[in-house]
């Protein structure tokens, strides 16, 4: 079925700054949108997102935010060359790698790149007649993500209240998504009372959903939701563990690891060390970015000397990045990957790091961005790769819920399974 439209247009994310949105419109009268993601904690490698700067003026109001340029490239660079064309993702993303070659698309932007092929890959599932998450696993059980899932937000998130970004939970004792969801619920309605009666809370719903609650040290802020899980009634260790995003980027001045409410500074070598008493002091199954994107000498290290269980997650280290996952692998730099389609800039290319890593022996854990929409494709996109791992942010906002939502509608309309991706 032939391409008969191809529209760029600006929305807004969830954090109200614009973002691209893209349709494409088919033979049959169907139009597929897509809308994209934008961080806050942005690492230096991913993929160009490209804004319009002060100079424009139709930005007047957006602070440098607005994304006409990347639109315009969708409606004058890219929808030409789609336009009559037959329908399919692959030969869509090959078109727009030879628009533009760059790895980081900076000629088109990123953001432009990544909704048309989005937009390709939802029309094609459409041509198929099949659900997004069953065009990428067209036979055989789906596998829903193990959800990993933000209680407490810091850094970029939520006004530094803490100086890592998440303490997260991840319910690896239950037996289905709809069951896990429950508890998560659960914890964060309870950490959002206790937080409330202390009289604490300073952001009830920070960029991610979490909760906004100033500590003063990240041990304290662990027992916390520890706390809370115990409160009700779930076991820590065997039903629920805490995940770590520590966004060391943030706080890495090149020479040292700032822990500005703790007041401690820290080098390299001696984060390590902290590092490494943190994960052995509490249930810790995940850390993701534990050292800056370029310390790679501390990732390496860290690696060696941490606990076997623990999952080391690369996020502005890796940067859905081909080259800079072989350099994780060949290092031994860490032992998982965190997966954002906007780091990288197209469906398939995105995949194909997530199928590098798993080749590899590495998690991966498909994840939203701070600045989220409405679009669900996030959780078909982690259900049809079987990644094993989803990271949407908390269960508070529209944009985070449609995930969980569509996650909760794969499950009850799909064949699939659920497990628990720590036991392997
Ligand atoms: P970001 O944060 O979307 O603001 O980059 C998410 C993350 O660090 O995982
Ligand atoms: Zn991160």
């Amino acid at each position: 079925m032939k391409i008969t439209k191809v529209l760029g247009y600006q929305v807004l994310d969830s954090r109200g700054k614009p973002t691209v949105a893209a349709a494409i419109s088919l033979e049959d009268g169907s139009t597929h949108t897509s809308r994209v993601p934008s961080g806050a904690s942005t690492g230096k490698h991913e993929a160009v997102e490209l804004r319009d700067g002060n100079e424009s003026i139709s930005n007047r109001y957006y602070s440098g935010n607005s994304v006409n340029l990347a639109v315009a490239n969708i409606n004058s660079k890219i929808a030409p060359h789609l336009i009559g064309k037959e329908i399919d993702l692959t030969s869509v993303d090959q078109k727009l790698k030879e628009l533009d070659s760059s790895e980081t698309h900076e000629f088109l932007g990123a953001n432009a790149t990544l909704a048309t092929s989005l937009a390709a890959a939802i029309a094609s599932a459409h041509v198929r007649n099949v659900s997004l998450a069953r065009y990428f696993q067209p036979t055989g059980k789906l596998l829903i993500p193990m959800p990993m899932v933000n209680i407490l937000s810091g850094g970029a998130h939520a006004n530094r209240t803490l100086d890592i970004q998440d303490i997260l939970i991840v319910p690896t004792g239950a037996k289905s998504f709809t069951e896990a969801l429950s508890w998560i619920v659960a914890v964060r309605e309870m950490a959002a009372n206790l937080g409330s009666k202390a009289g604490k809370i300073t952001h009830l719903v920070a960029d991610e959903g979490g909760l906004g609650i100033p500590f003063d040290s990240i041990e304290l802020a662990c027992t916390f939701v520890l706390e809370s899980i115990e409160k009700v009634g779930l076991r820590v260790g065997t039903e629920i563990s805490l995940a770590l995003d520590i966004a060391a980027t943030q706080f890495f001045d090149g020479a040292s690891y700032n822990l500005t409410t703790l007041g401690k500074s820290y080098s390299s070598v001696e984060f390590v060390d902290y590092s490494l008493k943190l994960v052995k002091n509490f249930p810790i199954i995940s850390i993701e970015d534990p050292f800056a994107e370029d310390d790679w000498s501390a990732w390496n290290s860290f690696s060696k000397i941490a606990p076997k269980y623990l999952q080391i997650l690369g996020d502005d280290l890796l940067t859905t990045n081909s080259g800079r996952l072989n350099r994780a692998i060949s290092e031994k730099s860490a032992n998982s990957i965190l997966i954002k389609a906007n780091q990288n800039g197209l469906v398939t290319s995105t995949q194909s790091v997530l199928k590098q890593a798993q080749a590899a022996g590495f998690n991966t854990v498909v994840s939203a961005r701070s600045g989220e929409t409405e679009d669900s494709w996030l959780a078909d996109l982690a259900t049809g790769w079987r990644a094993g791992q989803i990271k949407v942010g908390s269960t508070h906002g529209a944009e985070r819920n449609a995930k969980w939502n569509r996650l909760l509608e794969l499950e009850a309309t799909e064949d699939c399974e659920f497990k628990n991706p720590f036991l392997n």
